[in-house]
């Protein structure tokens, strides 16, 4: 809905195409008998009007030929860059996760969701939290009442996560959970679940998201302040490198970055770029690059662009060895690794023609699964208008369980391998990057640099050209600005009864308080307090006797919030950009 003259400042689409394109042109020679050739099929017209110029301002030529490649060895599995995949066997050796995200209303409901789903083919979990306990409040709370249950289940105490959990085997199944705000009660209270199941902490395996930067840059669920919040990663990286060895402490994700419109080089440069400020952050808090980064986990989107995903997922493996060994010089291997989640593009959905999304993201599991993903999440056709139903979740899972099991996808290890035109994506993507690190090395890393607000606003200023080539029709979404139906068939939509939920909740959380030792649960909460304020302890390890004593997601929150305040994004500093420079 931007006004025309300010989507023409941010793109001015036909003059920036050809000006690109004039660039490419001086860099590009065919091979001249191709270029022959081509030219009597195109009936004269010149072969260089076929470039396409991405995104990414990257010139995808239409045909790669050896000279593409000149001068670059082969590279193979396994080995340093890890390009091809950081195992030498890959999928041929053990297929990826099925991991899907979910979660909804209680956790009585989201428990038999899960068990439904993991005896008919998903393979991990992955828990989407209420956002009323992503922001760190109780479901009793009348600031958060039409959230409770809403985008994902609700879970207040150690309680509601031994019923999310009941009946799943923590020592067997990998679980992954999206929390950042609340990540302290939340972890803690799946480590005491998983004790109180029988399972010790240093059994479990999984992965917590923990990526905070990312939330200051796109995804808003954050609590405190960020130098408080850096802490709290800090104490959660050193607690889990001690004590949970086969668990990922990061989940450092690109995947909002590209969902809040930034192209593929500008999501694989920030991404990176979170990652090393954590390393950085861990190594001043003590620890060394060795006990953190073999369980940093990474997390990509994958859209539409089909060669550009995959070559994206090489260039991330490649790129972060190449940085971690230059910076770091890591003694263990594992280091190195760029271990991944992904998910189809959310932002690829259409609420129009919505049976397309089912196509869309088949491809795009194709390409996160050709990029050599270890964990794959794909998203239902019925996710532009809600959560996915029993009937779309199924056909979700089985997009990747067909693939797996009746493509022989999974037979090679990195197919694309020794391809002219993806191992020049590859270094394209790569360089582009790059490029952009530098830039945020420049600044001071990327804590310093979000507080410039420039990633915030490149992030913007990409989401207005995306939106621009969609609105002058250089991109096509079938249904929305090209082959439009006139009539939509209506489709089932999941309703949460949010009320009941909430209900359920709020008589929850009474009879944990009435049942709890009060005096030591309000112990336990000031011990927290007195560690933000004094830095003397572990924020995590105090969260895990909070969570015992049944002290709730809100009161550990509030036990900290009293020291660190609550954030608040300023007015945007990248609203005030575009204020200034691009509307007349
Ligand atoms: N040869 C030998 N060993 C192999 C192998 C091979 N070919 N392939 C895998 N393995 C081993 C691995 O080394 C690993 O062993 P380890 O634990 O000893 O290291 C084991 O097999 C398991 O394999 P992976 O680690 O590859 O697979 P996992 O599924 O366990 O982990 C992950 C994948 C990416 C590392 C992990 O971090 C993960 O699962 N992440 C998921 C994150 C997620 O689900 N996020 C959801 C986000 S949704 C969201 O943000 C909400 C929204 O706003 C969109």
């Amino acid at each position: 809905h931007q006004s025309k003259s300010f989507l023409k400042s941010v793109f001015p689409l036909k003059s920036c195409t050809s000006r690109f394109i004039g660039r490419a042109l001086s860099q590009i020679k065919y091979n001249s008998q191709w270029e022959k050739l081509a030219k009597k099929e195109l009936r004269g017209k010149d072969p260089k009007s076929l470039l396409y110029v991405s995104p990414e301002n990257i010139t995808v030529k239409p045909v790669y030929l050896e000279e593409d490649r000149k001068g670059k060895k082969g590279e193979m599995p396994g080995v340093f860059p890890l390009s091809r995949g950081h195992y030498a066997t890959m999928y041929t050796g053990r297929k990826h996760t099925i991991r899907q995200y979910a979660g909804f209303s209680t956790a009585k409901e989201s428990n038999e969701f899960y068990k439904k789903n993991l005896k008919a083919g998903q393979t991990g979990l992955s828990v989407a939290f209420s956002l009323s306990t992503h922001r760190g409040y109780d479901s009793d709370n009348p600031r958060v009442s039409g959230d409770v249950g809403m985008a994902g289940v609700a879970i207040d105490t150690v309680e509601d996560m031994k019923v999310l959990f009941s009946g799943i085997p923590l020592d067997k199944m990998s679980v992954s959970m999206t929390m950042n705000g609340a990540v302290l009660p939340c972890l803690a209270f799946y480590i005491v679940a998983a004790q109180e199941q029988g399972v010790p902490q240093e059994k479990l395996s999984g992965t917590i998201q923990n990526d905070i930067l990312k939330e200051f840059m796109v995804r808003n669920t954050f609590i405190y302040p960020p130098e408080p919040s850096m802490h709290i990663i800090s104490d959660i990286m050193a607690y889990l490198s001690k004590k949970l060895p086969r668990y990922n402490s990061i989940s450092i994700s690109g995947y909002h970055i590209q969902e809040a419109g930034a192209d593929k080089a500008t999501e694989l440069a920030f991404t990176l770029a979170d990652g090393l400020e954590y390393v950085d952050t861990a190594i001043k808090a003590g620890l060394t690059v060795d006990d953190v980064a073999p369980r940093f986990s990474f997390f990509f989107g994958i859209g539409m662009n089909f060669y550009m995903e995959i070559a994206k997922l090489r260039a991330a493996r490649r790129l972060w060895a190449k940085l971690l060994q230059e910076r770091y010089q890591p003694k263990k291997a594992k280091s190195l690794m760029l271990r991944t989640h992904c998910q189809t593009s959310g932002w690829s959905l259409t609420e129009q023609d919505p049976y397309n999304n089912i196509i869309r993201t088949t491809i795009e599991a194709m390409a996160a699964m050709f990029g050599q993903t270890q964990s794959l999440h794909t998203n239902s056709f019925d996710e532009a208008v809600g959560l996915p139903t029993e009937f779309s979740a199924r056909l979700a899972r089985n997009t990747q369980v067909v693939l797996q099991e009746e493509t022989e996808i999974t037979r090679v290890a990195d197919p694309w391998g020794g391809s002219y035109m993806m191992e020049a994506l590859t270094d394209e993507l790569e360089k582009k990057a790059l490029t952009i690190i530098k830039e945020i090395d420049d600044l001071g890393g990327m804590t310093k640099a979000i507080a410039t607000g420039m990633p915030k606003l490149r992030i913007e200023e990409a989401a207005a050209r995306k939106q621009a080539r969609i609105d002058s029709g250089l991109d096509t979404i079938v249904g929305v600005n090209k082959y439009q139906l006139e009539d939509e068939e209506p489709i089932d939509v999941r309703v949460i009864d949010n009320t009941q939920v909430r209900l359920e909740q709020i008589a929850s959380i009474k009879k944990v308080k009435q049942e709890r030792n009060n005096k030591k649960a309000m112990e336990c909460l000031e011990a927290l307090t007195e560690c933000a304020k004094t830095g003397k302890g572990n924020l995590l390890d105090l969260s895990i006797n909070a969570a015992r004593a049944r002290c709730t997601v809100g009161e550990i929150s509030d036990s900290l919030e009293k020291v660190y305040g609550r954030y608040q994004l300023m007015d945007s500093v990248v609203q005030g950009a575009y204020k200034g420079s691009f509307i007349n």
